[in-house]
């Protein structure tokens, strides 16, 4: 084990960016920074990008504490699980967005162990250590790389003589796929060979300073060049720009485009192309991407028919999202092939929500705990149908962000009309809220906010249940997420 604090300074876990910065302080990637930013600095590098002392350095990098951390000159960072990492000492202080901003130098108590692909996250200073002498050229991956990735660090490599030094970054989506991918590749960068070095940065808003922060980290980790799109004079090594590179089909290599003759030359696919193969489960061309490239590619986004997905309907109580709800979760059993989970208004609120009344706070919380559920399923490639009210877009919204980050979000309005809900009134409760006994009751004393982004509208005065369950299954065969094959019935 390691060291504790032995004093008793306060203590506090920092959120997932502040701890990245913490790590890549402590890790020497930041080798120009003292630790935490005062508001000098602050002020200084997003004017100018330069420290107060006109050291360049393009992004702030800061703590917040909140304003009950006690008082104090020292505090201990420590990871989610309470593990003591550094202690800050508190050198400046400054009204933040949430608490009180707190610069001060970290010093190293226990080396970071949380998080994916630690034994590959070494301090700067080691992995320089490892790199043979000669040059070296930084490449930063944010995507798992295709052959034409590798052949433009295979061209620099080669003009250079460098070894190569990747970076995948383990901000993203997928950040397995990539550092996966980075090594599978190893072989195929050049012939000085390469190291694979995650870093996890963070995103900065500005893409020109993002650029620069990598070309900064990169020279820590012992970079001498770094691979860019284009050249410019600002960054803290020489770039690299290669040119366009294409297939040459004659032969089965990759090249610069105008080394191959016009009827061999084939470009590359580009994103859009590479995401619509993947969606329909089409094999990936082996031109174009290496096979355990393709592999992590195909993992991190399955066909539409394998990937997570969520249908969230939403309308009036009375409206008949349950009832059509639950006819599309029987449909989808009974063709087979995907794991259905119904998270449907009332069972959630006996389950899940016992506890909550139908204030907005209660209402939101109730709904993000729908989402909650929904995106973990989704994450793990069900289908989790819910039918909550979910009368506010704020948070419809809310719910189709989290999802969108490991599945797809089908959102339907369940758009009958008040008049027909009330009017059917199986449960008796518009009598109830008309008659005052029931307070805050959706459309009548309390919104419902009319979704205006809804995949799907479907109006139940208007169409049977079977209709209305046959039209979501429509869309959900055009689109590609159940496969349209025969009919049950
Ligand atoms: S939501 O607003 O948080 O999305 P939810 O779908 O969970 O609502 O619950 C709605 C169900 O609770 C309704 O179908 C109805 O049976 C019941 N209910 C009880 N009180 C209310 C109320 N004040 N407003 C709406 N629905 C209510």
């Amino acid at each position: 084990m390691g060291n504790t604090p032995t004093d008793s300074a306060p203590t506090w876990t920092p959120g997932a960016r502040e701890l990245a910065d913490l790590e890549l302080l402590l890790l020497g990637a930041y080798p120009s920074l003292p630790g935490f930013l005062n508001e000098a600095d602050v002020e200084s590098v997003r004017a100018k990008g330069r420290l107060a002392d006109g050291t360049p350095w393009p992004v702030p990098v800061t703590l917040e504490l909140p304003e009950d951390v006690p008082a104090s000159d020292r505090v201990v960072l420590q990871d989610p699980e309470g593990v003591p990492l550094a202690t800050l000492e508190i050198t400046d202080l400054a009204a933040g967005e949430v608490g009180v901003q707190v610069a001060g130098t970290v010093t190293l108590l226990n080396s970071p162990e949380h998080g994916p692909f630690r034994r590959l996250r070494r301090p700067a200073a080691d992995v320089r250590k490892g790199l043979p002498s000669g040059p070296v050229l930084g490449v930063v991956l944010r995507h798992p790389p295709n052959r034409r990735d590798l052949a433009e660090m295979r061209w620099a490599s080669q003009q250079l003589g460098a070894h190569v030094l990747m970076f995948p970054l383990l901000s993203g989506q997928h950040p397995g796929a990539v550092v996966r991918s980075a090594l599978a590749v190893c072989d195929e960068t050049g012939e000085r060979g390469a190291t694979v070095v995650p870093v996890p940065l963070a995103e900065p808003d500005d893409p020109d300073r993002e650029f620069l922060l990598h070309a900064h980290v990169a020279a820590a980790y012992g970079a001498t060049h770094l691979l860019a799109k284009g050249d410019r004079d600002d960054a803290p090594i020489p770039l690299i720009v290669p040119p366009a590179m294409a297939y040459n089909t004659a032969d089965d290599t990759w090249l610069p485009a105008e080394d191959i003759p016009a009827k061999h030359r084939r470009a590359g696919l580009d994103d859009s192309e590479l995401t619509a193969l993947l969606d329909a489960g089409e094999p990936l061309p082996e031109w174009f991407v290496p096979p355990d490239v393709a592999g992590e590619l195909r993992a991190a986004r399955p066909p539409r028919s394998a990937r997570g997905l969520t249908v969230f309907f939403t309308g009036l109580s009375g409206s008949g999202k349950s009832t059509v709800a639950r006819g599309l979760h029987d449909v989808l059993l009974e063709r087979g092939g995907r794991t259905v989970t119904l998270l449907d208004g009332d069972i959630v609120r006996r389950l899940l929500s016992y506890e909550l009344t139908f204030s907005r706070a209660d209402r939101d919380l109730n709904i993000r705990r729908i989402g909650y559920v929904a995106a973990e399923v989704s994450r793990h490639g069900g289908v989790a149908i819910c039918a909550p009210i979910a009368p506010y877009a704020e948070t419809r919204a809310e719910v189709r962000r989290m999802v969108s980050e490991v599945g797809d979000f089908v959102l339907v309005h369940v758009a009958t009309p008040l008049e027909v809900c009330e009017q059917r009134d199986r449960k008796g409760l518009y009598a109830k809220a008309r008659a005052g006994q029931i307070e805050s009751f959706t459309g009548i004393s309390d919104p419902y906010e009319e979704p205006d982004d809804a995949e799907l509208v479907l109006d139940t005065s208007k169409m049977s249940v079977d209709e209305a369950v046959s039209k979501v299954l429509d869309a959900l065969v055009e689109g590609g997420w159940v496969p349209g094959s025969h009919q049950t019935d």
